[in-house]
């Protein structure tokens, strides 16, 4: 079976080198495997719990989308979309918040991180935290659960989130899946061989640290940016550590293997950091120079861009709709009339086929009787009393032998007779006509 790769991206930035070398390129290179589906998103309804910026959301929507697309990103090999142009992702994040335990989101280490900030700072612990943020995991969970994915690369900050989608998903499938597992139960991918990749400063390179590399600089600004990556003060020709150089690790996420061996080498034997910066700046220009051209060509067409996602969207709701159904079928939510949804109550459906039927039971007196059931378990005829259970059952089974029912009218009640005596009655009726005749209807589907 092909498996499903799934993973989102928040748009609330403009991407940067730890972005690329950390999601965007391995995403892109597991979505050439021809065993592989996959499934990429902007999470934009996730972007909105960090972000009351609205013109910064749209910027970075636009600007992810176009990164994938340079990137090499295929829309008609993958499943590239906006979560926000998926309406299901909300609903089933409903469906997944009502199975899902408030002390497991308690857990999650961005919400407790807050709350552990707030302590240290003496404020209420849950200032600025919003549902958004305390139920950021329900809704990852939706992103990955609706699709069914098996796989999700993401980085290790996200880890803990994956495997509590797999909670949710095995709890909905315990509460919900009546035998069967609605959910497949995703997996997270880390990539082991790539480290955090380090920021200016040498921390990891994220926004929140403002230590980033744009992915998308132009050359000078891209030369400038290398050039402030913070280095010790050994003078050229001294001896360096490459191990104990960021420079030596951001350079290593994208050279050959054989150019890292060359710096490494070349460091130890007493390179000049400004030297090295250079080999640094012309391997990323070399590296990223066409799909920054690629980049700006796309941002230049939004319309196309705007196409683009769309009919991914179109395609991840073929997927979508159906799976949402289903779970508001397992769920409860369905029509009245059963005809339009996707799975009918399987009980039902076994009695419409079974037809009518009769059962046995001991009344408030102790007496037993037996009911003619119609096929859609409506009462057709209420026995009279019997003083045992294999009376009633053995009088209810003569019904299967009449072919022509004696049925009598007295007043607005209709009467089944046997041997000499009445057996059996109907509730008060309007219509004793249509009475009789749902009588006959539901002897005949008896035998
Ligand atoms: N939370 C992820 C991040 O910040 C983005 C994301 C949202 C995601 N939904 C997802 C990743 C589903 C993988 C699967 O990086």
């Amino acid at each position: 079976m092909n498996s499903r790769i799934l993973t989102g991206i928040t748009t609330t930035g403009t991407p940067h080198l730890g972005n690329y070398a950390g999601a965007l390129q391995p995403a892109i290179a597991a979505s050439h495997d021809p065993q592989a589906e996959a499934f990429f998103f902007l999470a934009d309804l996730h972007a909105l719990i960090k972000c009351e910026d609205p013109r910064r959301i749209q910027r970075s929507r636009l600007e992810i989308t176009a990164t994938w697309l340079a990137c090499g990103l295929d829309p008609c090999k993958t499943v590239f979309y906006r979560q926000s142009d998926i309406p299901e992702i909300p609903q089933l994040n409903w469906l997944l918040s009502c199975v899902t335990a408030k002390g497991l989101l308690n857990r999650a280490h961005a919400y407790k991180a807050v709350v552990s900030r707030n302590g240290e700072e003496g404020a209420d612990p849950d200032a600025g935290v919003s549902m958004g943020l305390y139920s950021y995991p329900v809704l990852m969970a939706a992103d990955i659960l609706l699709f069914n994915a098996h796989v999700v690369p993401v980085g290790r900050d996200q880890v803990q989130h994956v495997e509590m989608a797999r909670d949710i998903a095995q709890r909905f499938n315990h509460v919900f899946g009546n035998g069967q597992e609605p959910f497949v139960l995703p997996q997270a991918r880390i990539r082991e061989d790539v480290q955090l990749l380090p920021g200016l400063d040498g921390r990891k390179m994220s926004k929140s640290y403002d230590n980033t590399i744009a992915l998308f600089l132009g050359s000078r600004e891209l030369k400038d940016a290398v050039n402030r990556i913070v280095t010790d003060s050994k003078a050229p020709g001294e001896a360096k550590d490459p191990d104990q150089a960021h420079l030596f690790s951001l350079y290593q996420a994208f050279a050959s293997a054989e150019d890292s061996r060359q710096l490494h080498g070349d460091l130890l034997a007493g390179l000049g950091w400004g030297e090295a910066k250079n080999r640094l700046y012309l391997l990323l220009e070399q590296t990223l120079g066409d799909k920054r051209e690629r980049y700006h060509a796309l941002m230049a067409r939004p319309d196309e861009l705007e196409d683009i996602v769309l009919a991914g969207a179109i395609k991840a709701r073929k997927v979508a709709t159906p799976v949402l159904e289903s779970l508001r079928e397992a769920v409860g939510l369905r029509t009245f009339t059963g005809i339009s949804s996707a799975k009918v109550d399987s009980r039902s459906s076994a009695r419409r086929e079974r037809g009518s039927r009769l059962v046995t039971f001991k009344d408030e007196n102790g007496e037993f009787r037996f009911r003619l059931l119609d096929a859609n378990g409506a009462t057709v005829l209420l026995s009279r009393g019997f003083a045992d259970g294999i009376t009633a059952g053995t009088f209810g089974q003569r019904l299967l032998e009449i072919r022509y029912p004696d049925l009598r009218t007295y007043g607005q009640m209709v009467s089944l007779w046997l041997d000499g005596e009445a057996l059996a009655h109907s509730d008060v009726v309007h219509d004793t006509v249509a009475e009789e005749a749902r009588f006959r209807a539901a002897l005949d589907d008896l035998s």
